[in-house]
């Protein structure tokens, strides 16, 4: 791993450190840093994945546990856990103000697209989950480390399938004869995409009005099961894989691996950014380790790889006959509204010019998510039907719908 030891006293807040990218960075960090890790979460994904009767496939231990086999692992004790909710202004405030971080990363989101168009209450649970978590860690920054660099997580899928190359930053633009740079168009295609465009826009305003020094990471979608500091299973970082919480990659395997199929939506030529948990966790590493200067905020469009959802079905395929699986294509109604033929092209310059290269094939990658699916085979096998999709785009418009109804306390805006 090129991340090397960086020898610097200094302290990171995570908010939304008990995720599938969350646990990883902030173990990541803690072991090749010599920062004070401040992991924060409301551990809500825990309990919104139960709330569909879904849970991570690969088994996670409480945060108590990971952190004992952390310091085990690692013979550190320099990560915190706090559990906090990031809607509860006061909660946010107190950790910044406390632990005073050079970097704050936000990952604190509801990152399911299919959650957020479930129904009216998932929509207004995500966007008012993750509005409020990006501007209470903004104000709070401004108040207490307005230097501070917030690394905040956004997604490639902000920008749709715009139909000509995604720019990363500003897009330059003329019209009748003036030129004007503007942020790049973003036509997310689900609420939760739309959530996370507010965010960007919240952060641009930030930064024109009070210098804000921020990252906004446009990020692929991540596949994979494992990072090198995931050593033994108290140290697993979740893996969802059900219709509506997992990724595609992540989806694709354990579909052949308990049905011996492979769920294509529509054609699958819906093309995409992927990266691997291993270059996710490398890239933010790198941006922490490499802010941008005092005042700037720098969008980086953090893709490895694109492929269309065919192509990855295909890879996944020819690996699972390594491992004697062997899936067939089932072509399914894509339950999403998207374009289904669509140029994908996208600029990324800045992470390969801080030095990013990929850890990992992409093949190799897969055999690892094999492996893991394998082992957790029985597990799985419980929750089988989940792999078909439940949630429509377009019919997903009920005030509520009861098989998924959210329990009281997870729409509760006070956090406990
Ligand atoms: N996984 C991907 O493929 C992917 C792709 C693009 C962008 N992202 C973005 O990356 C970030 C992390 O995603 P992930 O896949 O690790 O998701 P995740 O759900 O596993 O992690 C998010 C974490 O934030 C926590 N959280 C949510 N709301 C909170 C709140 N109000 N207060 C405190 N904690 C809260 C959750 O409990 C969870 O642990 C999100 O912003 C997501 O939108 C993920």
């Amino acid at each position: 791993m090129y991340s090397s030891w960086v020898n610097v006293m200094g302290s990171t807040v995570i908010f939304g450190a008990d995720g599938y990218i969350g646990w990883p960075l902030a173990i990541h960090l803690g072991n090749t840093r010599n920062d004070k890790i401040i992991l924060v979460d409301n551990l809500c994904t825990r309990r919104l994945v139960k709330s569909v009767k879904s849970d991570t496939l690969v088994p996670i231990k409480s945060m108590k546990e990971r952190l004992a086999a952390y310091g085990k692992a690692t013979g550190r004790n320099n990560l915190t856990f706090i559990e906090a909710d990031a809607r509860d202004p006061k909660s946010v405030d107190k950790v910044i103000a406390k632990y005073k971080p050079e970097t704050v990363v936000h990952l604190a989101q509801q990152r399911s697209a299919p959650f957020s168009m479930v129904d009216q209450e998932h929509v207004l649970y995500t966007e008012l989950n993750n509005i409020a978590t990006n501007l209470n860690i903004v104000f709070s920054m401004v108040r207490h480390v307005p230097d501070a660099h917030l690394l905040k997580m956004g997604s490639m899928g902000e920008y749709g399938t715009p139909g000509i190359e995604i720019a990363e930053g500003d897009l330059e633009v003329e019209r009748k004869g003036k030129k004007a740079k503007v942020m790049f168009p973003r036509t997310g295609q689900s609420w939760y995409h739309l959530s996370k465009i507010f965010d960007t826009y919240n952060v641009a305003f930030a930064n024109r009005i009070y210098d804000m020094r921020a990252t906004d990471v446009m990020q692929g979608v991540v596949y994979g099961t494992r990072i090198d500091e995931i050593t033994n299973g108290a140290l697993a970082t979740r893996f969802d894989f059900d219709s509506i919480w997992g990724t595609v990659i992540n989806k694709y395997v354990v579909q052949a691996v308990l049905l011996n199929k492979l769920l294509i939506y529509g054609k699958g030529k819906q093309t995409r950014g992927f990266l691997s948990l291993y270059d996710s966790v490398n890239c933010l590493t790198l941006l922490h380790d490499n802010p941008p200067e005092n005042g700037a905020n720098r969008v980086v469009n953090q893709i490895d790889e694109i492929f269309d959802t065919l192509q990855l079905a295909e890879k996944v395929q020819a690996i699972g006959r390594e491992f004697g699986i062997e899936a067939e294509f089932e072509y399914v109604e894509n339950p999403r509204v998207e374009r289904e033929e669509h140029v994908y092209e996208v600029e990324h310059r800045i992470l390969p010019s801080l030095g990013f290269r990929r850890e990992k094939k992409i093949e190799d990658v897969i055999r690892e998510i094999f492996q893991a699916v394998i082992e957790n085979r029985k597990r799985a096998a419980t929750m089988k039907k989940l792999v078909y999709p439940t949630v429509y785009w377009r019919t997903a418009t009920q005030l509520s719908v009861k098989e998924f109804s959210l329990p009281k306390s997870i729409v509760n805006m006070k956090s406990k």
